[in-house]
């Protein structure tokens, strides 16, 4: 098992597994439009880490980290149908953070959650409690509909 990180580099390899996730995406958030899922994981300012098992994509979350701000914003967080409850959204999760801090220099991640998703989401150490400045998220993050808004630090 493997957790990596890629955007859009044009390494054919990495391309496969993007394209993998943003199929797992589309199956697992049927409430978001497929071309915006298609966009944003495909968007070179965003970044995909990756859970990779035998050469396969089996889930992932795409986030956008806004460097001078400190926060990242995750877009897409799934794990494929028959590999979920078996622990890869919480480890996917903890390797997100610990490159996130590392390599983009992140303190914070916000999120709208799918209202399903809160409770994965509190059990990764999320809050529905907004302190982070608003002066630094406002403007710059999309609005889902139906969903929470969520954060980590
Ligand atoms: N609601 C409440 N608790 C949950 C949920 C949920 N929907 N999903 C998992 N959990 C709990 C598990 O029971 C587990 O608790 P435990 O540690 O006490 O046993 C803990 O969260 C972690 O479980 P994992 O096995 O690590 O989670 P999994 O690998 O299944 O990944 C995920 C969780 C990503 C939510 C997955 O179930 C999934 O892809 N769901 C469908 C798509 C989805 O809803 N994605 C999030 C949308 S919001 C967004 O994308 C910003």
């Amino acid at each position: 098992l493997k957790f990596l990180c890629y955007s859009n580099d044009g390494v054919d390899e990495h391309m496969i597994w993007l394209v993998g996730l943003k199929n797992i995406f589309a199956r697992q958030l049927p409430n978001m439009p497929k071309e915006y899922i298609v966009r944003l994981v495909m968007d070179r300012t965003h970044k995909s880490m990756m859970v990779i098992r035998n050469n396969n994509v089996v889930g992932g979350i795409t986030y956008r980290p806004y460097a001078s701000q400190r926060f990242g914003e995750i877009a897409f967080c799934a794990i494929t149908a028959d590999e979920q409850v078996k622990g890869y959204g919480t480890r996917l999760m903890n390797h997100l953070k610990q490159h996130a801090r590392d390599a983009d220099g992140l303190t914070h991640f916000l999120t709208y959650a799918d209202n399903n998703a809160v409770g994965y989401f509190v059990k990764q150490g999320f809050t529905k409690e907004i302190t982070f400045d608003k002066e630094r998220w406002q403007g710059l993050l999309v609005l889902g509909t139906s969903r929470t808004m969520m954060e980590e630090y």
